[in-house]
C-alpha cells in the first residue's frame, strides 16, 4: 500500500516541518546555513558542472502526456526492490559524511528512513558506522551499503561482512570512481573532514590507523592513497565470491557496461553519474536510462539518479524503465535544514508530487508505468 498521506498528528515530525513547499527550498536554506566548504563539498559537480546542470535540464526536455480516465481514487507507490517491498520507488542514495551537515547524520537520515518504510543506502564513507545505523536507525525498511574496492582487500573484505551482519540487503558497488573528480569548489575552500568526525567505518581497523591519523589533507588524496584504481570487472567476480548479498553496479552508463555487469553476475543496475561530480560533459543519467534498459531487457531491475527535484521527474524516470529512483542531493538538503524531520519532509513533498503527477496522468500503480506518457520536448517542438 502506498505510505498514507500525513494525517494530523500522527507524524511523529509534522510539528517539526519547516514552511517549505518545494524540495528546492530546502536547498536554498542549506546553502545559507552550511558552513561554505561543507556546502561547496556538496553541492559540487565536476569542473565546469555542466553535467550537474544537464542531470536536471535533461528531465525538463521529456514531457508527460497524461491519460485520461483511468480510475485513479487510489494511487499506489509502494513497489520492492530487490523483492523487499518499499513504500515508494523513491529512495534515498549514498551520500558521504552527512555528520558534516547535521550532527545527527547517518543516523538521522536511515531513522527518517525508517520512518517513510523506504530504503537508504549507506556511504563507504559515512561519519556513523555500518552498524551504529543499523542499530539506532531501525524500522523494518531495507538498507543497502554502498561500496569503494580499497586496494587493501582485507578492509574492503571486513566492511561487506559487517553490511551482511547488520542486516543490509545488498552491497552497491560504485564502478565510477577510479579517482575523484575535479571539484573546483573543494579546491578553493581545501574541504576535509572536520577534526571531531571519523570516517567511522574505518575506526579500529589497524591497518587503517595510519591514514586515519593523518586524516587525509583531502578527499582526493584519501581516494587516490586507498582506493583501488586498477579494479576492473574480474573484481566483480571477487565480491561475489566473498558475499550471499545482492551486487548492485552504480555508476553505468552505457549499454555496454550494463552487458558486463550483468555477464559478471550483477543483480541490479544503478544509472549513475556520480551526481555529475566526476567527468563534467557527462550526458545527463535520464537520457542514458533508456538505452541501459533496453540493454539490460528486465533481466534485473533498473534504478537511476542525477538531478530528481521533483515528483514528476520521478514519474518520467519510472515511465522510462527505472524501477526505483534514487534521491541524494535533496536528502542531505533536508538533513542539512532540518534532521531526521527535515529528510522526512523532503521525502513526503516528493511522494505527494509523484502521488498526484501519477494520478494526473492516469498511472494508479508504480508497478504500472508506460512508456507513453514520455515524449521528448523536441518531437513536439519540430512540429510547430
Ligand atoms: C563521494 O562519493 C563524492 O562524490 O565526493
Amino acid at each position: 500500500m502506498a505510505r498514507a498521506p500525513v494525517q494530523d498528528g500522527r507524524d511523529p515530525y509534522r510539528h517539526l516541518y519547516l514552511p517549505f513547499i518545494r524540495v528546492e527550498q530546502f536547498h536554498g536554506k542549506a546553502r545559507s546555513i552550511l558552513p561554505r566548504d561543507v556546502y561547496g563539498y556538496f553541492s559540487s559537480g565536476a569542473t565546469d558542472e555542466k553535467s550537474l546542470k544537464e542531470n536536471q535540464e535533461a528531465f525538463g526536455r521529456l514531457l508527460l502526456r497524461w491519460r485520461c480516465l483511468r480510475g485513479v481514487a487510489n494511487v499506489d507507490l509502494s513497489t520492492t526492490v530487490q523483492g523487499t517491498s518499499v513504500s515508494s520507488p523513491i529512495c534515498v542514495a549514498p551520500t558521504a559524511m552527512q555528520r558534516t551537515a547535521h550532527p545527527d547524520g547517518e543516523v538521522a537520515m536511515g531513522k527518517s528512513c525508517a520512518y517513510s518504510n523506504t530504503l537508504m543506502t549507506l556511504s563507504t564513507w559515512a561519519t556513523s558506522s555500518i552498524e551504529e545505523v543499523s542499530d539506532k536507525a531501525g524500522g523494518t525498511s531495507p538498507r543497502w551499503f554502498q561500496l569503494y574496492v580499497l586496494k587493501d582487500r582485507r578492509i574492503t573484505q571486513r566492511l561487506v561482512e559487517r553490511a551482511e551482519k547488520s542486516g543490509y540487503k545488498a552491497i552497491v558497488l560504485t564502478i565510477d570512481l577510479p579517482r575523484t573528480g575535479i571539484r573546483y569548489a573543494d579546491k578553493r575552500s581545501g574541504f576535509k573532514l572536520p577534526s571531531h568526525l571519523v570516517l567511522a567505518n574505518f575506526l579500529g581497523l589497524e591497518e587503517f590507523a595510519t591514514e586515519n591519523d593523518k586524516r587525509f589533507a583531502t578527499l582526493s588524496d584519501f581516494a587516490d592513497s586507498l582506493f583501488d584504481i586498477s579494479i576492473s570487472w574480474e573484481n566483480l567476480d571477487w565480491l561475489k565470491s566473498i558475499t550471499k548479498l545482492p551486487i548492485i553496479a552504480k555508476g553505468v552508463m552505457n549499454a555496454e557496461d550494463a552487458n558486463e555487469a550483468l555477464r559478471r553476475g550483477v543483480s541490479g543496475i544503478w544509472v549513475s553519474n556520480h551526481g555529475a561530480r566526476q567527468l563534467d560533459s557527462t550526458a545527463a543519467t535520464i537520457e542514458v536510462l533508456p538505452e541501459v534498459v533496453h540493454a539490460v531487457n528486465d533481466r534485473v531491475e533498473v534504478y537511476v539518479d542525477g538531478g530528481v527535484r521533483n515528483g514528476g521527474d520521478v514519474l518520467k524516470a519510472l515511465a522510462l524503465g527505472a524501477r526505483a529512483v534514487f534521491v541524494g542531493r535533496p536528502a542531505l538538503w533536508g538533513l542539512a535544514c532540518n534532521g531526521e524531520a527535515g529528510v522526512s519532509q523532503v521525502l513526503e513533498l516528493l511522494n505527494k508530487e509523484l502521488e498526484l503527477s501519477m494520478a494526473l496522468c492516469g498511472c494508479p500503480s508504480v508497478l504500472d508505468v508506460p512508456e507513453s506518457i514520455v515524449v521528448p520536448a523536441a518531437r513536439y517542438r519540430s512540429t510547430l
